[in-house]
């Protein structure tokens, strides 16, 4: 391939990357479907990057804890870095709660409009509660954890989401295909065989 064929490839890949974001109560199913929608994209050849939360607070929000600015400030930092990576032509994949309306409204607004898909994975409270595969829920009720998501601090559902899973009525399979043909459908590029 001659560098003018590489400069262009890489000039469609910026132009048809996005993010897709899921959005949901702690343990609705969120990493799970993030890592299996990255490892099927990755299958096919596209470039893609998972951003989790829990990933991110790790590192790069490891100053950050769970006060409404905090979460702001650590959705505000997804979205950034989200930007970076769709800029340099990755499909972005990004699992993070992000329970306020507000934060979600700033990240979409950072990017065109066919470059961000909020993904809502909906799924009541109890049956999350019953999940609980960290026991964080657990420990909310005991009062051990401040500000827990759905018990001690809201989650607001989006209100228009471009994409709802209801992974309560849907096996892992089922919301994976879901998710999977709404993402292929929207990358307009293909990576090259
Ligand atoms: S967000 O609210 O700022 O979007 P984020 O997705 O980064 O949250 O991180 C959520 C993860 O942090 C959960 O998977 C859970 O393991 C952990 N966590 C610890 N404390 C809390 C809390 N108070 N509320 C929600 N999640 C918490």
């Amino acid at each position: 391939m001659n560098r003018s064929s590489t400069n262009r490839n890489l000039g469609d890949q910026r132009d048809h990357s996005l993010v897709v974001w899921l959005t949901g109560l702690p343990a609705c199913g969120k990493t799970t479907l993030a890592s299996l929608l990255q490892a099927e994209l990755k299958k096919r050849r596209f470039p893609c990057f998972l951003l989790d939360g829990d990933r991110l607070r790790s590192g790069l929000c490891s100053d950050l804890r769970f006060t409404a600015r905090d979460r702001a400030e650590n959705i505000r930092r997804a979205g950034e870095v989200a930007r970076l990576l769709v800029d340099a032509g990755l499909i972005v994949i990004a699992a993070f709660i992000s329970p306020y309306f507000a934060d979600r409204a700033k990240v979409r607004s950072l990017f065109r409009k066919d470059q961000f898909y909020e993904v809502y994975l909906e799924c009541p409270l109890d049956i999350c509660e019953q999940r609980d595969p960290k026991g964080l829920y657990r420990k909310a009720r005991e009062g051990l954890i401040p500000a827990f998501t759905g018990i001690t601090d809201p989650y607001e559902p989006p209100p228009a989401p471009d994409l709802t899973i209801r992974t309560a009525d849907l096996s892992i399979d089922e919301s994976l295909n879901v998710l999977l043909k709404f993402t292929l459908e929207r990358c307009a590029f293909r990576p090259e065989t």
